[in-house]
């Protein structure tokens, strides 16, 4: 076994490292107050290439290995998961879907221009009452020879407003339930497409977040991915490998709270001497050092398992699980060990604590996790 970083991987790290500190730190916590798009920094790392960063060179990606891009997204996420999230939605569930999945047709017109980078692609899963079920599609796929009819709601649909493409999920056969969900590659411009307005979340708030609906919007056929019927089983697989990106943003969260915590600590006085040389501070410490070393051990498995061709979905529950919660609880321990100066922005722990609570909530909550490992723990 083998823990070391090929020198390509140290360096890609670095990359994202370097990069998150000089172009998302500064003006992070104004972006996040003010929830608006961070339209230059997605601009800037589609140029150093991380928003392909996994795709196939062959359609214009960076052709990094998964191991790689958990070590991009920590270091992102540390700094501003707004863009991270970005990142991981284009990287693990647009681009790796329609290049797992996709024609040859499909992949030249649609996942060229998002491997490059060029183009931002989103998701759309969710509806009012479709979250964690995600077997009950209310929107519609109804097939009308050489095209679908689409009509229904999406809700929580990260890049809805600044990409280009979707992969929608609807149902089209509602008698076959999960049996008769289609994929659909949809042109953000279609007519019929309206969008709901900017969420106004506690966290990532300016990750461009809004409700999609659609009246009456013409898919041509051509746009299915993969066989009729295929949609359902075509949105587990790639959430997959999107619960890989999540636990690595999760992670990044708290190690980014930790780095902040420790630092702070070595310098802050109090009672005569450094607040770390308290036991009370440096057992939290240590406490936080562990979970974020479970949490990367977690996740960089799940990645290895992903690049070995390796079955992933059980590892990247488990990852997603524990790196979601161990953000919650050091993002917590880091506002505590800052006192009064964690409760306000300047010290950017209170932000990663609500960035924390919604990777225990998106791309499956902490309880669809349990689900999915408790199945596969009791199946044999
Ligand atoms: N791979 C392949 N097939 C799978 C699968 C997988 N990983 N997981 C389930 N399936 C198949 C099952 O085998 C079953 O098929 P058969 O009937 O043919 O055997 C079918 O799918 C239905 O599976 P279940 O009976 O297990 O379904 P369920 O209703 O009990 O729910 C669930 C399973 C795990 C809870 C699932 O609904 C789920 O993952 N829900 C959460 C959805 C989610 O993560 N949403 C996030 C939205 S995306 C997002 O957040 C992106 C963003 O913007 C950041």
């Amino acid at each position: 076994m083998n823990f070391e970083f090929t020198e390509e991987q140290q360096m890609i790290r670095q990359s994202a490292r370097d990069f998150a500190e000089r172009e998302l730190l500064p003006g992070v916590n104004e972006r996040d107050e003010k929830s608006e798009f961070p339209e230059k920094q997605v601009k800037m790392l589609s140029e150093l290439g991380f928003l392909g960063m996994m795709s196939d060179p062959a359609y214009g990606g960076g052709g990094m290995d998964c191991v790689s891009y958990v070590l991009a997204m920590e270091e992102i996420s540390k700094h501003d998961s707004a863009v991270a999230v970005i990142m991981s939605v284009c990287n693990s569930l647009v681009n790796w879907g329609l290049e797992t999945y996709g024609n040859d047709f499909q992949k030249e017109k649609y996942l060229r221009p998002l491997a490059s980078g060029e183009k931002i692609g989103a998701f759309l899963l969710s509806e009012p009452d479709a979250g964690s079920d995600a077997t009950s599609q209310r929107t519609t796929a109804e097939d009308k020879g050489d095209h679908y009819l689409v009509n229904g709601t999406k809700n929580w649909i990260t890049n809805a407003n600044c990409a280009s493409t979707y992969l929608l999920i609807a149902q089209t056969h509602p008698d076959k339930k999960h049996k008769g969900i289609n994929a659909l590659i949809v042109d953000r411009n279609s007519p019929g497409i309206t969008l709901g307005p900017h969420e106004n979340k506690m966290g990532m708030r300016s990750s461009d977040t809004h409700s999609v609906m659609f009246n009456d919007v013409i898919v041509p056929k051509e746009n299915r991915i993969g066989d009729d019927g295929f949609g359902f089983t075509f949105a587990m697989k790639t959430l997959e490998g999107g619960r890989i990106g999540i636990a690595s943003q999760a992670l990044g969260i708290a190690s980014g709270a930790y780095e902040r915590a420790l630092s702070y600590a070595k310098e802050r006085k109090a009672f005569g001497t450094e607040i770390a040389n308290h036991q009370a501070i440096a057992f939290k410490l240590a406490d936080m050092a562990v979970k974020i070393e479970n949490a990367r051990n977690l996740c960089l498995k799940a990645a290895w398992l992903k690049d070995q061709h390796l079955p992933y979905a059980l590892a990247s529950s488990m990852a997603k699980l524990y790196a979601s919660e161990a953000a919650m609880e050091v993002t917590t321990e880091a506002v505590q060990i800052h006192g009064g100066y964690g409760y306000v922005r300047e010290y950017h722990v209170e932000r990663l604590m609500r960035e924390a609570k919604l990777t225990q909530i998106y791309e499956g909550t902490s309880e669809v996790q349990k689900i999915v490992i408790s199945r596969a723990m009791l199946k044999d």
